[in-house]
């Protein structure tokens, strides 16, 4: 593999002006999954223990991978820096599952010492067992019109937040939060009886409850600390702060596909909201994007291959089930769900929280381009360029053709339009990418011509490309 440049992100963009002393925002720009995870860390490697690295929102339906000492782990809440040497923050406008956090923090080896440098925001609201039954038999109920949740209690406990109903980590300390606690569990009691005829099993639920406590009892020893306080501290003495996004900015509350998006605002400006700072503490973002594209639940997907084939198929059926009917799909088929499969096998595109099946599709121009400009994304990531290894080619939607005129807007309601795509299809290199790298130091001209395609038509410089999952995979910007 190619050796991996001792410059980092941070440094590069610390030449950029307008990032002095501004947070930088890593965020997804399509519908999560991008390699956030991986990219964090990456950065996480090169600050020091005055730096920061928060999560400003979302809860443990994040599910970002990295890869650590040739070991992989899948954090949920913890940011991803939890490896280096800078300060950890949980912040304000995060939904925390303590029961989640507690046993995801086991899955930290020991010798790695994280709880001196993990903070959490007193705002950050708190996710009661209830939220994740609402959660569970709300998406039932809506059937075929389901959101593909991840069933971890997000939107009931978002909903609860903004009807100021919510309990919060600042809560945890008074001797009331039991009273508050049971008073919010009745009501949710009350709603899950007469609004979905489900009735709390007590014995099951009892073991939740005692989880949550305890949870609760593991929250209260950390140090609770105001994100605005300890993030304008660390940029007043002239450290870094990164801004460790969650989901994908599709997914965004408001301008991804409501309502098949998740509860929080996913883009660079929920920085702000999330930790509670001026927004002109908030630089311009480095945007991770995966060399395709995919989705795991519902919503509309323009350039899914294999269309609503894929969207039910994905919907309803396991990896298992797809292993037996595809053992070795070709990545050429003439047949685009077939291509689909391909992509998602070479990709392993599982989702990392539920383990369901990723939906799979080409890049969409049109909607990088929405998402890099809410984002002031000026430096990208391209991920996952190694799984297109096999392919003969690839192709990138550039416009869409809305009645009858090329447009790359992106339309109110992309599943109620009549939208036809335009695509450009390029050839793929032969053999590894990895083996090409190994050789000659230098990415295929077939790669290379990929990526200043993209550069130039998204107006934005990719910093580095990812070639395989682990932290070494990367090709540094050269070209
Ligand atoms: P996140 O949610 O954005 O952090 O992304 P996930 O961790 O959910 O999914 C990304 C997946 O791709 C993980 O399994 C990563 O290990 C893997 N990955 C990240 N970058 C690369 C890459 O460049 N090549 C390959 N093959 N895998 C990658
Ligand atoms: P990371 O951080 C991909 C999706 C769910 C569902 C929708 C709403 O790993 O990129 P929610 O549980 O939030 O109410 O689900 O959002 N979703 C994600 N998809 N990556 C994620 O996080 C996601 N978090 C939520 O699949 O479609
Ligand atoms: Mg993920």
């Amino acid at each position: 593999m190619i050796k991996v440049n001792s410059q980092n992100l941070v440094s590069k963009s610390k030449k950029n002006k307008s990032n002095k002393f501004q947070i930088t925002p890593v965020v997804g720009l399509q519908w999560g999954d991008e390699g956030k995870g991986k990219g964090v860390a990456r950065i996480a490697n090169t600050l020091n223990k005055n730096d920061l690295i928060v999560r400003f929102q979302g809860g443990n339906n994040a599910g970002h991978t990295i890869w650590h000492k040739g070991k992989c782990y899948i954090f949920h809440l913890i940011p991803s820096g939890v490896f280096g040497k800078a300060k950890i923050h949980l912040g304000a406008g995060i939904v925390i599952d303590p029961w989640a956090l507690k046993k995801e923090t086991l899955e930290i080896p020991k010798n790695v010492s994280f709880m001196s440098r993990l903070s959490v925001s007193p705002h950050a609201v708190l996710i009661i067992p209830t939220h994740i039954i609402l959660d569970s038999v709300s998406e039932k109920r809506k059937g075929k019109g389901k959101i593909g949740s991840t069933g971890k209690g997000i939107a009931p406990s978002y909903a609860d937040f903004v009807s100021r109903n919510a309990l919060r980590v600042g809560d945890i300390k008074y001797k009331d939060f039991k009273d508050r606690y049971r008073k919010l569990y009745n009501q949710h009691k009350k709603n899950l009886h007469n609004n979905f005829n489900y009735n709390l099993n007590t014995k099951k639920f009892k073991k939740l409850e005692k989880d949550f406590f305890a949870g609760v009892k593991f929250l209260s020893l950390l140090k609770i600390v105001e994100s605005n306080l300890i993030t304008e501290e660390t940029l007043n003495k002239k450290n870094k702060v990164i801004a460790e996004g969650a989901q994908g900015s599709l997914l965004d509350v408001r301008f991804g596909h409501y309502p098949y998006v998740t509860s929080s605002h996913t883009i660079s400006s929920g920085v702000g909201t999330g930790l509670g700072i001026s927004p002109k503490l908030i630089g311009s973002a480095i945007g991770i994007v995966k060399a395709y594209a995919t989705r795991v639940g519902e919503g509309p997907f323009p350039t899914e291959l294999g269309g609503k084939k894929s969207a039910i198929w994905c919907r309803d059926k396991k990896f298992v089930d797809e292993k037996k009917k595809f053992p070795n799909p070709n990545p050429d088929s003439k047949d685009d769900f077939e291509v689909g499969v391909a992509l998602r096998k070479s990709g392993s595109e599982l989702g990392a929280t539920t383990g369901r099946l990723r939906r799979t599709g080409w890049l969409d121009i049109p909607l990088l381009k929405y998402t890099i400009k809410m984002n002031n994304a000026k430096e990208l990531v391209l991920t996952k360029l190694d799984v297109l290894d096999g392919f003969k080619k690839l192709k990138v939607c550039t416009h869409y053709i809305v009645n009858k005129k090329r447009t790359d807007i992106i339309l109110f309601d992309l599943f109620r339009e009549d939208i036809k795509l335009v695509y450009k299809t390029f050839p793929v290199w032969k053999g590894e990418l990895s083996d090409y790298i190994k050789a000659t130091k230098k990415l295929p001209k077939e790669a290379l011509n990929y990526i200043k395609f993209l550069e130039k038509t998204l107006g934005a410089k990719i910093i580095y490309i990812g070639t395989g999952p682990e932290s070494h995979h990367v090709v540094e910007r050269y070209w």
